[in-house]
């Protein structure tokens, strides 16, 4: 086993963990399961989490009461969100072990992502995780990708993480830092 390379969840978290000094308000863009949104509870003091599956949202409802549930599509998280937030997780493509139809889609992953930046607190941090092995994430690859390259450097870091000695379409993670 791979202490460092492991899943890109993980490694997020562990990130999003040592290098977000203020854990205030945190976003989970793609609740799912819940695992990446518990993470997020433990240790930010309020947590706003976008799940567009109904059946996901009342599976988490009274999990932890620092929790926001909200049933929308991230692409509407300024309707939302009225605040700073100091994190905000992506965790793309489709539930596993759920209906794979049911997936992120590249334009309104996109569309979330840049108004996700605008709310961003200043050393805040955004973690995308990228699960290129499906039609869908191949598109969010490229035009997520395309869109933070050209991020102005004075204003923001981003930094790819990409298992390079494994099939090229092992996911990635991508980590956003705002100065
Ligand atoms: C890879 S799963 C997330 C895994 C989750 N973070 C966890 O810890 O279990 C992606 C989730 O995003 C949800 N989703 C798809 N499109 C969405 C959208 N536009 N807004 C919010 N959630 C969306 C899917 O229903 C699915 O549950």
């Amino acid at each position: 086993m791979f202490k460092y390379v492991s899943d890109v969840s993980i490694l997020a978290h562990n990130i999003i963990n040592e290098y977000v000094e203020n854990k205030n308000v945190a976003v989970d863009a793609t609740l799912g399961n819940g695992y990446d949104c518990d993470f997020l509870s433990s240790c930010f003091k309020k947590v706003y989490a976008f799940e567009i599956q109904k059946e996901a949202c009342e599976k988490y409802i009274d999990k932890n009461n620092n929790v926001i549930i909200i049933n929308e599509s991230h692409h509407k998280i300024d309707e939302f969100v009225n605040e700073e937030i100091n994190c905000i997780c992506y965790n793309l493509g489709y539930l596993p072990g759920g209906n794979k139809e049911i997936t992120t889609l590249a334009e309104t992953s996109l569309k979330s992502i840049q108004l996700s930046l605008n709310l961003l607190s200043s050393n805040g941090i955004m973690a995308i995780a990228i699960y290129r092995g499906h039609n869908e994430g191949k598109e969010e690859e490229s035009c997520i990708l395309q869109y933070l390259r050209n991020l102005p450097k004075n204003k923001f870091g981003v930094m790819l993480h990409e298992c390079i000695n494994r099939s090229d379409k092992s996911p990635l993670l991508v980590i956003v830092e705002k100065k």
